[in-house]
């Protein structure tokens, strides 16, 4: 799939820009600080209803503003699918698709599927265990909206939960309320951690291939879904941790505290793997992600790098490069040096200044 167009209207710096894609590599060039994410993060949106930066509305809202739009249009299957959305600070988003509004925001996820690669994502294996989980999360939710339910509603119903734990109720009534939100957060929770045990186990020979394809050599590779419960004792557990909920006020057991292992020659990546080890492994985790998606939904998804070459040396970046070329790449960088020196393909190239887009051919002239 393609995104043909996006327009965007008080969104953050920008006041009202219209964007044409090419179909194939799109590069975005421009200084620090003048509007190169939040073009990705506008397309990102409107894919996924979600900043990936995890900004809300009222933060993407251009500074004394009272509403930002963003109006994309999509090409999937040889359909266009047009995309407009309405941003507010207090209220929650509009969302329509070829005009017709959508009762929830979360009803857009699955018509696209968008793959965004930056600069925090090449620390997800060194990182804390929340952006492994979010990886997961962010990944199902656009293939799979069962899930995107299932993990709403548990969500919502360990936060209650927490709520409960920390009110100054009676000990016997929160006691017995937490009982019925458990049979819920079984429920929900159950689904939740046996799709994302299937997820794993798919992913895993995608990212072993992938991974041996950037460095080049046949090594042994594994992610492990390192679940804090299995759904099995999901039940259990809860029953056990009860008292000590009670005591610290807080759920402590269930897939809200998963994470995701990944092993090189049994060796723990995290723990022991270098820095280019870990650079590898995340690179290859994103370009699986691009595998994955082909594999579930037999088209390509559209691939945002933001700002990651600069940050890969020049083997990785070859590699990644020479990845994309059948798929709709948009590619922002502060220069177009690289790009030049090593012939890279261009399609079409735009200048950011200031919130103001302009075209330039690929030298970066106009
Ligand atoms: N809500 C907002 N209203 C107006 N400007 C904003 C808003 N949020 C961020 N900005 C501006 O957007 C710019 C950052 O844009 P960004 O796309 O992150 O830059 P870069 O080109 O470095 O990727 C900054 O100048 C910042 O002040
Ligand atoms: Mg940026």
């Amino acid at each position: 799939m393609i995104i043909k167009s996006i327009e965007i209207e008080n969104y953050r710096n920008y006041d009202k820009q219209e964007i044409i894609f090419d179909e194939k590599t799109n590069i975005i060039y421009g200084d620090n600080a003048q509007g190169k994410t939040n073009i990705l993060e506008a397309v990102f949106l409107s894919g996924t209803t979600k900043s990936h930066r995890g900004s809300k509305d009222g933060e993407i809202v251009g500074f004394g503003k009272e509403d930002a739009f963003i109006r994309a249009v999509y090409k999937k299957n040889g359909v266009e699918q047009k995309v407009n959305m309405q941003l507010r600070s207090k209220k929650k988003k509009s969302v329509s698709v070829n005009g017709q509004p959508l009762k929830r925001a979360a009803e857009l996820m699955g018509l696209v599927n968008i793959v965004i690669f930056s600069p925090e994502d090449l620390g997800i294996i060194k990182s804390g265990p929340a952006l492994r989980r979010r990886f997961m999360d962010m990944q199902l939710c656009q293939l799979d909206k069962s899930y995107l339910y299932d993990l709403t509603n548990y969500n919502k119903i360990v936060g209650q939960r927490n709520k409960l734990l920390k009110s100054m109720g009676k000990m016997k009534e929160i006691s017995d309320t937490i009982d019925v939100w458990d049979e819920q957060l079984v429920f929900y929770g159950t689904k939740v951690i046996k799709r994302r045990k299937q997820f794993i186990k798919d992913l895993c020979p995608v990212m072993k291939k992938v991974n041996s394809d950037i460095s080049g050599r046949d090594d042994k590779f594994e992610v492990i879904y390192d679940m804090d419960c299995s759904d099995e004792e999901y039940e259990y557990r809860l029953k056990k941790n009860k008292e000590k909920d009670l005591i610290y006020k807080t759920t402590s057991a269930g897939p809200h505290r998963d994470d995701l292992k990944f092993f090189i020659n049994d060796m723990d990546i995290r723990v022991f793997g270098s820095q280019g080890q870990q650079r590898t492994a995340a690179l290859a985790l994103k370009l699986s992600e691009v595998e994955f998606v082909k594999m579930n939904i037999g088209d390509t998804p559209i691939l945002l790098l933001d700002d990651v070459l600069s940050e890969l040396d020049s083997n990785r970046q070859n590699f990644l490069l020479s990845s994309i070329r059948n798929i709709q790449t948009i590619i922002t960088c502060t220069g177009l040096d690289d790009f030049i020196k090593n012939r890279f393909t261009i399609d079409k190239c735009f200048n950011v200044k200031n919130g103001s887009i302009e075209v330039k051919d690929q030298k970066g002239e106009i």
